[in-house]
Parts: C-alpha cells; structure tokens; sequence
C-alpha cells in the first residue's frame, strides 16, 4: 500500500505583534491574567486590509519551495479556516488563483475549528493512499483578529487569539519516513460551548441582521472551563488510541505537537500522559491561539529548531469546537 508524507512545510504570520500591555489599554484585561491563565505573552495580528489568503499565501509558497516542487505540480488544495476571506466561496480557490495555478484541480475548505489541521491531515493520507494525487497542497490559516471583538466585552475570548498560517506539501513516501496513522473524532453535544452563530442559516430568514449584530452572535463565545476539561481529557485519550494502533510507547515519541490553546492544558495533557514536560512542544506564549494555524506553525518551529529530524516519531493531538478531536502518529 502507498504511504504518505510531509514533504514540505511552512509557516507565516504577520510582523504586527499585539503584547498583552497592548490588550490591557483596550479589553479590561492585565498582562498577569492572560499570562498566568494562558500562557500566552504576545500575538500576532494582522494589519487592516490583509485578509487571510494573504496571509497563507507566503506560508504556501514556502511549503512548496521546501517541497522542491513547483506550483503547477500540485494537484489538490483543501484549506481548513474558520476565518475565510469570504462568506463563500472558500478559501482554497481563492489560494489556487494567487498562486497562479492554472491546472483545474480541485480545491475545497473545511470546517473542524482547531481541529482542522489533523483533519486536513487524514483527507490527504487518503487521496495520497488511493492513488488520486501526487501532491496535495493542506493549509490550516486563520484570522482570529478579524473575529474577535477588541473590546471589555470581548475579553474573554479576545485576548487568547492570534493570526498565523501553516502549509504542508503531502506526496507518496519511498522510504520509512510516513503518516503512521490519524484518527478523528467529534461530539456534537459541544456544539453550544464554543463558537460563533452569525451569519448562519439558524437565523433564517436572515444570515445576519442589526439584531443578530446587537445580541452579538457574530462574535465568537466558549464555556471556557467546560472546554478546558474536556481539552485535557480528549487529547491524552487520542494520543493513547494513537500509540495502541501503532503499537508504541510513550517512550517511542520524540515530540508532541499539540494544538496551542492554553499552556495550562498542554501542561496538563503531559502529565496525564506521563509524558516529560520537554517533548511537549510549546510556543503558544509567541503566537496565542491561531485556530487552524497552531500545528503546522508549531511542526515548523519544533523542526527548525531541531526538536526532531528524519525517522523520529511525532504525535499530533487537537481539541477545539464542534466538539472535535483528533491525533496523528507520523514517523518523520
Ligand atoms: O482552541 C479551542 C479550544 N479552546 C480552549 O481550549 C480554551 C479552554 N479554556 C481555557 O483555556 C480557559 O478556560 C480560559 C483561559 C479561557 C479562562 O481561564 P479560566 O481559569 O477558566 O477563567 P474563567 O473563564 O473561569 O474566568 C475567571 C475570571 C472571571 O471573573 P470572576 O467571575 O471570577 O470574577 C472572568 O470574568 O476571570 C475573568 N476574566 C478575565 N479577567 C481579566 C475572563 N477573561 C478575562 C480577561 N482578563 N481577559
């Protein structure tokens, strides 16, 4: 059977850096909170005018490049956001057409929140799998700061977001280096604590209006605390199905690279995986919550940054809303 793997990676975010002082002069929040709550220190947001193809866009070309492929070689494109530069269409054709491909190849958006990452991850094992593509183009980008709302009112949610973008190139493996396995999963009884309604057909007949505006449902609201105990308990247990399909240990795994919410849940996940605080990769305290964006930036940085090179073993997890779920085992 084919294999697949990441044959190249990038990542982008904008040069505008937002610190927690920053947040403090407009949302009623202090720089302690964020920290001691989060663990986050700073973000990144990106500037008006900038909307999340243009942020992906420099993440996708750097995925290519480190691919040794050129543009026209790509035959799919399936972008995971929440953060869309449009209501619809999605964002992967408006990718395909700035990067001049002019092959109709099909490109498609999916919705997984933080999630969406493993979920691309899986789509695309299968197409390399099955023999569809040769190289398929995965990119988890979001603009949270165009969500959020910059204001007291908002801070709850406001203070832990950040902009960033992710790309990876899959194609078939020839050596040992392959996606082990990835496994989802989704319970929709999350649903009600965390997202954003508006625009959505739930307010038939209209997606969005003054009122939907006023009662704020366009902005984004989570049941932190709900979603914290579940994040902790979720991530573990999939990392754990992960290490039994493949049968490994714990001690087998160079790196966990898990979706960045909180430092205080990937603290927690490490420990009820008796898993030793280095090989949990942090870099949430740069960058706050990227969304779809989180697992690409942070394989990018961990790669760079020597935490694991060729024939290591890596585990993804993420948690976000839905509820969603997912890991992946990948021997890199
Ligand atoms: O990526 C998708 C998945 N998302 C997550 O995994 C996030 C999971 N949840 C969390 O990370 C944490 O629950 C939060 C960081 C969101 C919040 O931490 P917490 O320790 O659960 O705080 P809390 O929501 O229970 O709020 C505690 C207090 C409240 O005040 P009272 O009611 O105790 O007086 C809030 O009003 O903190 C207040 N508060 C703030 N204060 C200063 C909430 N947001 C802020 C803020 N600055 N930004």
């Amino acid at each position: 059977m084919k294999k697949a793997k990441i044959a190249g990676i990038g990542f982008n975010v904008p040069d505008n850096v937002v610190s927690n002082h920053d947040l403090e002069e407009m949302m009623d929040t202090t720089d302690e909170w964020i920290r001691t709550r989060s663990g986050i220190e700073e973000r990144r947001w990106v500037e008006p005018g900038t909307a999340n193809s243009d942020l992906a866009i420099p993440a996708c070309i750097k995925a290519i490049k480190n691919a040794n492929i050129s543009v026209d070689d790509i035959d799919a494109i399936v972008v995971g956001t929440v953060s869309s530069d449009y209501n619809f269409p999605g964002m992967a054709p408006i990718i395909q057409q700035k990067l001049g491909i002019s092959k109709h190849v099909p490109a498609y958006d999916i919705s997984a929140a933080c999630s969406a990452f493993i979920y691309l991850l899986e789509i695309g094992d299968q197409y390399i799998k099955s023999g569809k593509y040769k190289n398929i183009l995965l990119v988890g980008s979001d603009v949270m700061s165009t969500i959020i709302e910059r204001t007291p009112e908002g801070r709850a949610t406001g203070v832990l977001f950040g902009d960033g973008a992710g790309a990876v190139i899959l194609q078939e493996s020839n050596d040992d280096s392959c996606i082990l396995s990835t496994h989802l999963f989704a319970d929709g009884s999350g649903v009600e604590h965390l997202g954003a309604k508006a625009p959505g057909s739930f307010f038939n007949p209209l997606r969005i209006d003054e009122q939907i505006v006023a009662e704020r449902h366009h902005l984004p609201t989570q049941n932190g605390r709900e979603v914290f105990k579940n994040a902790v308990k979720r991530m573990p247990e999939a990392i754990n199905f992960a290490l039994e399909k493949n049968n490994l240990s714990i001690d087998d795994i160079k790196l966990v690279v898990a979706h960045q919410a909180n430092k205080r849940i990937l603290e927690a996940c490490a420990q009820r995986m008796n898993l030793p605080s280095e090989k949990m990769f942090v870099n949430i305290q740069k960058y706050g919550n990227t969304t779809a964006a989180t697992i690409p930036i942070a394989m990018c940085e961990a790669l760079e940054q020597g935490k694991f090179s060729k024939g290591d073993i890596i585990m993804l997890t993420a948690f976000g809303a839905g509820y969603t779920w997912a890991s992946a085992a990948i021997r890199w």
